[in-house]
Protein backbone atom coordinates (compact mmCIF):
# COMPACT_ATOMS: atom_id res chain seq x y z
CA UNK A 1 0.00 0.00 0.00
CA UNK A 2 1.17 3.44 -1.18
CA UNK A 3 1.72 6.24 1.58
CA UNK A 4 0.09 8.67 -0.68
CA UNK A 5 -2.92 5.97 -0.54
CA UNK A 6 -2.80 6.22 3.22
CA UNK A 7 -2.52 9.81 3.15
CA UNK A 8 -5.73 10.28 1.19
CA UNK A 9 -7.57 8.66 3.36
CA UNK A 10 -5.93 10.33 6.21
CA UNK A 11 -7.14 13.90 4.81
CA UNK A 12 -10.99 12.68 3.88
CA UNK A 13 -11.03 11.54 7.28
CA UNK A 14 -10.27 15.35 8.57
CA UNK A 15 -11.95 17.17 5.34
CA UNK A 16 -13.16 20.52 6.34
CA UNK A 17 -16.12 20.58 8.59
CA UNK A 18 -16.20 16.58 8.68
CA UNK A 19 -15.84 14.50 11.66
CA UNK A 20 -16.05 10.89 12.64
CA UNK A 21 -19.37 8.89 14.67
CA UNK A 22 -17.53 6.47 16.73
CA UNK A 23 -20.03 3.01 17.18
CA UNK A 24 -17.36 0.74 17.92
CA UNK A 25 -18.61 -0.27 21.02
CA UNK A 26 -17.55 -3.62 22.17
CA UNK A 27 -20.81 -6.65 22.94
CA UNK A 28 -20.03 -5.18 26.53
CA UNK A 29 -19.91 -1.61 26.26
CA UNK A 30 -22.79 -1.55 24.36
CA UNK A 31 -24.38 -3.72 26.67
CA UNK A 32 -23.93 -0.93 29.23
CA UNK A 33 -25.18 1.78 27.17
CA UNK A 34 -28.60 -0.26 26.27
CA UNK A 35 -28.53 -1.34 30.23
CA UNK A 36 -28.89 2.17 30.68
CA UNK A 37 -32.02 3.22 28.69
CA UNK A 38 -33.54 -0.55 29.39
CA UNK A 39 -32.62 -1.94 25.94
CA UNK A 40 -31.31 -6.11 25.85
CA UNK A 41 -28.59 -6.57 24.32
CA UNK A 42 -29.79 -8.98 21.64
CA UNK A 43 -27.94 -9.33 18.24
CA UNK A 44 -31.09 -8.05 16.31
CA UNK A 45 -31.05 -4.87 18.79
CA UNK A 46 -27.60 -3.78 18.25
CA UNK A 47 -28.26 -4.62 14.26
CA UNK A 48 -31.10 -2.47 14.49
CA UNK A 49 -29.57 0.20 16.36
CA UNK A 50 -26.13 0.65 14.39
CA UNK A 51 -28.79 0.46 10.99
CA UNK A 52 -30.56 3.28 12.48
CA UNK A 53 -27.42 5.36 12.97
CA UNK A 54 -25.76 4.61 10.01
CA UNK A 55 -28.75 5.02 7.60
CA UNK A 56 -29.41 8.39 8.98
CA UNK A 57 -30.72 10.51 6.27
CA UNK A 58 -27.77 13.28 4.61
CA UNK A 59 -25.18 11.81 7.24
CA UNK A 60 -22.17 12.13 5.00
CA UNK A 61 -22.68 16.13 5.07
CA UNK A 62 -20.98 16.29 8.50
CA UNK A 63 -19.67 12.80 8.88
CA UNK A 64 -16.28 11.65 7.33
CA UNK A 65 -16.19 8.32 8.68
CA UNK A 66 -17.60 5.92 10.83
CA UNK A 67 -16.05 3.12 13.41
CA UNK A 68 -17.52 -0.11 13.50
CA UNK A 69 -16.88 -3.26 15.76
CA UNK A 70 -16.03 -6.58 14.11
CA UNK A 71 -19.55 -7.39 14.77
CA UNK A 72 -20.91 -4.55 12.84
CA UNK A 73 -18.63 -4.36 9.89
CA UNK A 74 -20.07 -7.77 8.65
CA UNK A 75 -24.36 -6.68 9.38
CA UNK A 76 -26.22 -5.64 7.01
CA UNK A 77 -29.83 -3.57 6.74
CA UNK A 78 -33.08 -5.26 7.72
CA UNK A 79 -33.53 -4.50 3.83
CA UNK A 80 -30.23 -6.91 3.21
CA UNK A 81 -27.85 -4.37 1.88
CA UNK A 82 -24.51 -4.75 4.23
CA UNK A 83 -23.91 -1.45 6.11
CA UNK A 84 -20.57 -1.11 4.26
CA UNK A 85 -22.46 -0.26 1.17
CA UNK A 86 -24.91 2.33 2.94
CA UNK A 87 -21.66 3.93 4.25
CA UNK A 88 -20.11 3.96 0.66
CA UNK A 89 -24.01 5.34 -0.89
CA UNK A 90 -23.34 8.28 2.03
CA UNK A 91 -19.42 8.79 1.22
CA UNK A 92 -18.25 7.38 4.98
CA UNK A 93 -14.85 5.43 4.76
CA UNK A 94 -15.35 2.21 7.27
CA UNK A 95 -13.08 2.06 10.59
CA UNK A 96 -13.18 -0.74 12.54
CA UNK A 97 -12.26 -1.20 16.29
CA UNK A 98 -9.32 -3.76 16.31
CA UNK A 99 -7.74 -3.84 20.01
CA UNK A 100 -9.08 -6.56 22.07
CA UNK A 101 -9.60 -4.02 25.62
CA UNK A 102 -7.80 -3.38 28.70
CA UNK A 103 -5.92 -5.79 30.68
CA UNK A 104 -4.67 -5.05 34.09
CA UNK A 105 -0.97 -4.40 34.14
CA UNK A 106 1.23 -6.99 36.25
CA UNK A 107 3.07 -5.37 39.22
CA UNK A 108 1.16 -1.79 38.53
CA UNK A 109 -1.98 -1.94 41.01
CA UNK A 110 -4.55 0.38 38.76
CA UNK A 111 -2.55 0.25 35.58
CA UNK A 112 -3.72 -0.86 32.37
CA UNK A 113 -2.68 -1.83 29.39
CA UNK A 114 -4.25 -2.58 25.86
CA UNK A 115 -4.28 -5.90 24.03
CA UNK A 116 -4.89 -7.40 20.43
CA UNK A 117 -1.42 -7.20 18.62
CA UNK A 118 -1.32 -11.74 18.66
CA UNK A 119 -2.86 -12.59 14.98
CA UNK A 120 -3.49 -8.73 14.57
CA UNK A 121 -1.91 -9.25 10.31
CA UNK A 122 -4.37 -11.37 9.46
CA UNK A 123 -7.18 -9.77 11.23
CA UNK A 124 -6.04 -6.36 9.60
CA UNK A 125 -5.94 -8.45 5.91
CA UNK A 126 -9.40 -9.24 6.48
CA UNK A 127 -10.34 -6.04 7.86
CA UNK A 128 -9.36 -4.53 4.76
CA UNK A 129 -10.99 -6.76 2.30
CA UNK A 130 -14.30 -6.47 4.28
CA UNK A 131 -13.92 -2.78 3.36
CA UNK A 132 -12.57 -1.06 6.26
CA UNK A 133 -9.79 1.48 5.28
CA UNK A 134 -9.01 2.75 8.99
CA UNK A 135 -9.02 1.05 12.02
CA UNK A 136 -8.59 2.46 15.81
CA UNK A 137 -6.54 1.25 18.74
CA UNK A 138 -7.35 2.64 22.07
CA UNK A 139 -5.06 3.13 24.87
CA UNK A 140 -6.12 4.05 28.30
CA UNK A 141 -4.15 6.09 31.08
CA UNK A 142 -5.82 6.71 34.01
CA UNK A 143 -4.54 9.61 36.44
CA UNK A 144 -4.06 8.57 40.01
CA UNK A 145 -2.12 8.32 43.37
CA UNK A 146 1.61 8.02 41.68
CA UNK A 147 0.04 6.60 38.11
CA UNK A 148 0.49 7.17 35.57
CA UNK A 149 3.91 5.38 35.86
CA UNK A 150 6.61 5.52 32.99
CA UNK A 151 6.25 1.38 32.53
CA UNK A 152 2.40 1.74 31.71
CA UNK A 153 3.04 4.86 29.23
CA UNK A 154 5.66 2.78 27.73
CA UNK A 155 3.92 -0.16 27.09
CA UNK A 156 0.98 1.26 26.08
CA UNK A 157 2.90 3.37 23.46
CA UNK A 158 4.84 0.19 22.14
CA UNK A 159 1.97 -1.60 21.39
CA UNK A 160 -0.21 1.41 19.54
CA UNK A 161 3.18 1.87 17.95
CA UNK A 162 3.08 -2.01 16.86
CA UNK A 163 -0.42 -1.51 15.47
CA UNK A 164 0.14 1.19 13.63
CA UNK A 165 2.68 -0.03 11.59
CA UNK A 166 0.89 -3.17 10.92
CA UNK A 167 -1.82 -1.15 9.85
CA UNK A 168 0.23 0.58 7.74
CA UNK A 169 1.38 -2.49 6.43
CA UNK A 170 -1.95 -3.67 5.34
CA UNK A 171 -3.30 -0.52 3.69
CA UNK A 172 -5.32 0.87 6.89
CA UNK A 173 -4.45 4.19 8.09
CA UNK A 174 -3.68 3.81 12.03
CA UNK A 175 -5.78 5.89 14.27
CA UNK A 176 -3.76 6.18 17.47
CA UNK A 177 -5.63 6.96 20.84
CA UNK A 178 -3.83 7.49 24.24
CA UNK A 179 -7.15 8.39 26.01
CA UNK A 180 -6.27 10.03 29.48
CA UNK A 181 -9.55 9.84 31.41
CA UNK A 182 -11.05 12.83 33.29
CA UNK A 183 -12.02 10.58 36.54
CA UNK A 184 -10.08 11.31 39.68
CA UNK A 185 -9.72 14.62 41.33
CA UNK A 186 -6.65 16.00 39.79
CA UNK A 187 -6.27 19.74 38.25
CA UNK A 188 -5.71 20.64 34.79
CA UNK A 189 -2.25 21.20 35.00
CA UNK A 190 -1.57 17.61 36.44
CA UNK A 191 -3.68 16.58 33.08
CA UNK A 192 -1.35 19.19 30.74
CA UNK A 193 1.56 17.06 31.96
CA UNK A 194 0.34 13.59 31.95
CA UNK A 195 -1.10 14.62 28.22
CA UNK A 196 2.25 16.04 27.33
CA UNK A 197 4.42 13.00 28.63
CA UNK A 198 1.92 10.42 27.51
CA UNK A 199 1.96 12.23 23.77
CA UNK A 200 5.83 12.20 23.87
CA UNK A 201 6.28 8.84 24.37
CA UNK A 202 3.90 7.78 21.44
CA UNK A 203 5.41 9.93 18.45
CA UNK A 204 8.39 8.41 20.00
CA UNK A 205 7.12 4.75 19.58
CA UNK A 206 5.97 6.02 16.38
CA UNK A 207 9.17 7.74 14.95
CA UNK A 208 11.02 3.98 16.45
CA UNK A 209 8.28 1.68 14.51
CA UNK A 210 8.95 3.25 11.15
CA UNK A 211 5.19 4.97 11.28
CA UNK A 212 4.64 7.38 8.25
CA UNK A 213 2.94 9.83 10.05
CA UNK A 214 1.45 11.04 6.87
CA UNK A 215 -0.70 8.22 7.28
CA UNK A 216 -1.81 8.38 10.46
CA UNK A 217 -4.51 10.06 12.61
CA UNK A 218 -4.39 11.19 16.33
CA UNK A 219 -7.24 10.38 18.35
CA UNK A 220 -7.27 12.70 21.57
CA UNK A 221 -8.33 13.58 24.90
CA UNK A 222 -9.13 17.02 26.03
CA UNK A 223 -7.18 18.48 28.81
CA UNK A 224 -9.86 18.96 31.35
CA UNK A 225 -9.87 18.64 35.15
CA UNK A 226 -10.64 15.71 36.85
CA UNK A 227 -14.18 15.28 37.04
CA UNK A 228 -13.91 14.30 41.08
CA UNK A 229 -12.01 17.38 41.46
CA UNK A 230 -14.61 20.43 42.22
CA UNK A 231 -12.47 22.49 39.58
CA UNK A 232 -14.40 24.63 37.10
CA UNK A 233 -12.52 25.37 33.60
CA UNK A 234 -13.85 27.78 31.24
CA UNK A 235 -14.63 26.17 27.55
CA UNK A 236 -11.53 29.16 26.60
CA UNK A 237 -9.08 27.06 29.90
CA UNK A 238 -9.66 23.95 28.22
CA UNK A 239 -9.38 24.72 24.18
CA UNK A 240 -5.84 26.76 25.44
CA UNK A 241 -4.61 23.84 27.33
CA UNK A 242 -5.53 21.28 25.08
CA UNK A 243 -3.99 23.57 22.12
CA UNK A 244 -0.97 24.30 23.75
CA UNK A 245 -0.01 20.54 24.47
CA UNK A 246 -0.75 19.46 21.43
CA UNK A 247 1.51 22.21 20.30
CA UNK A 248 4.21 20.94 22.08
CA UNK A 249 4.10 17.29 21.25
CA UNK A 250 2.48 16.42 17.76
CA UNK A 251 4.56 16.66 14.51
CA UNK A 252 2.65 19.07 12.07
CA UNK A 253 3.43 16.70 9.38
CA UNK A 254 0.31 14.81 10.93
CA UNK A 255 -2.94 14.68 8.46
CA UNK A 256 -5.23 15.54 11.69
CA UNK A 257 -6.38 15.22 15.45
CA UNK A 258 -9.67 14.32 15.92
CA UNK A 259 -11.25 14.13 19.62
CA UNK A 260 -12.92 11.54 21.42
CA UNK A 261 -15.64 12.84 23.95
CA UNK A 262 -14.96 10.66 27.00
CA UNK A 263 -17.59 11.34 29.06
CA UNK A 264 -18.28 15.18 28.60
CA UNK A 265 -21.60 16.18 27.96
CA UNK A 266 -23.00 17.21 24.29
CA UNK A 267 -22.58 20.59 24.32
CA UNK A 268 -19.53 20.78 26.39
CA UNK A 269 -17.76 18.52 23.77
CA UNK A 270 -18.77 20.53 20.90
CA UNK A 271 -18.46 23.92 22.54
CA UNK A 272 -14.55 22.70 23.43
CA UNK A 273 -14.19 21.82 20.07
CA UNK A 274 -15.58 25.13 18.86
CA UNK A 275 -13.56 27.16 21.04
CA UNK A 276 -10.06 25.23 19.88
CA UNK A 277 -11.24 26.18 16.07
CA UNK A 278 -11.84 29.86 16.86
CA UNK A 279 -8.25 30.01 17.90
CA UNK A 280 -6.76 29.34 14.84
CA UNK A 281 -4.99 28.25 12.51
CA UNK A 282 -3.23 25.59 13.53
CA UNK A 283 -0.67 23.31 11.94
CA UNK A 284 -3.54 20.15 11.70
CA UNK A 285 -7.30 20.30 11.32
CA UNK A 286 -8.96 19.52 14.38
CA UNK A 287 -12.16 17.28 14.14
CA UNK A 288 -13.82 15.25 16.29
CA UNK A 289 -14.74 11.40 16.63
CA UNK A 290 -17.24 11.11 19.34
CA UNK A 291 -18.95 8.25 20.28
CA UNK A 292 -20.82 9.30 23.57
CA UNK A 293 -21.09 12.49 22.63
CA UNK A 294 -22.96 11.92 19.06
CA UNK A 295 -25.50 8.99 20.11
CA UNK A 296 -26.53 9.25 23.82
CA UNK A 297 -29.70 11.77 22.66
CA UNK A 298 -30.64 9.57 19.86
CA UNK A 299 -30.40 6.23 21.71
CA UNK A 300 -32.76 7.83 24.74
CA UNK A 301 -35.07 8.60 21.96
CA UNK A 302 -34.70 5.11 20.23
CA UNK A 303 -34.87 3.52 23.71
CA UNK A 304 -38.67 5.09 23.98
CA UNK A 305 -40.18 3.55 21.07
CA UNK A 306 -38.19 0.69 19.09
CA UNK A 307 -40.62 0.79 16.05
CA UNK A 308 -41.88 4.40 16.04
CA UNK A 309 -38.84 6.63 16.50
CA UNK A 310 -36.33 6.03 14.39
CA UNK A 311 -36.77 8.98 12.54
CA UNK A 312 -36.67 11.15 15.34
CA UNK A 313 -33.60 9.80 16.67
CA UNK A 314 -31.77 10.47 13.55
CA UNK A 315 -32.65 13.72 13.19
CA UNK A 316 -30.82 14.34 16.64
CA UNK A 317 -27.74 12.01 15.05
CA UNK A 318 -27.81 14.34 12.49
CA UNK A 319 -28.02 17.31 14.67
CA UNK A 320 -24.92 16.38 16.98
CA UNK A 321 -22.98 15.54 13.49
CA UNK A 322 -24.10 19.55 11.71
CA UNK A 323 -23.02 20.54 15.22
CA UNK A 324 -19.65 18.81 15.69
CA UNK A 325 -19.27 19.60 11.94
CA UNK A 326 -19.64 23.70 12.59
CA UNK A 327 -17.11 23.24 15.36
CA UNK A 328 -14.63 21.84 12.97
CA UNK A 329 -14.74 24.90 11.36
CA UNK A 330 -15.04 27.11 14.26
CA UNK A 331 -18.36 27.83 13.20
CA UNK A 332 -20.89 26.76 16.30
CA UNK A 333 -23.14 29.07 17.67
CA UNK A 334 -24.89 27.51 21.08
CA UNK A 335 -28.60 29.00 19.71
CA UNK A 336 -27.97 26.40 16.43
CA UNK A 337 -27.53 23.69 19.02
P1 LIG B 1 -16.44 8.70 23.47
O1 LIG B 1 -16.55 9.88 22.55
O2 LIG B 1 -17.74 8.20 23.99
O3 LIG B 1 -15.38 8.89 24.52
O4 LIG B 1 -15.94 7.47 22.57
C1 LIG B 1 -15.00 7.67 21.61
C2 LIG B 1 -14.21 6.43 21.45
O5 LIG B 1 -14.19 5.84 20.40
C3 LIG B 1 -13.43 5.97 22.59
O6 LIG B 1 -12.56 4.96 22.19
Amino acid sequence: MSIETLAETAQALVAPGKGIIAIDESTNTIAKRFEGVGIANSEEHRRAYRELLLATPKLGDYISGAILYDETLRQSTKAGVPFTQVMAASGIIPGIKVDKGTQALAGFPGERVTEGLDGLRQRLEEYYKLGARFAKWRAVITIGDGTPSGTCIEANSHALARYAALCQEQGLVPMVEPEVLMDGDHDIETSYEVHEVVLRSLFDALYNNNVALEGTILKASMVLPGQDSGETATVEDVAEATLMCLKSSVPAILPGIVFLSGGQDDQAATAHLDAMNRMGPHPWPLSFSYGRAMQSAALRIWSQDLAGNVAKAQETVFARARDNGLAAQGRWSRKAA
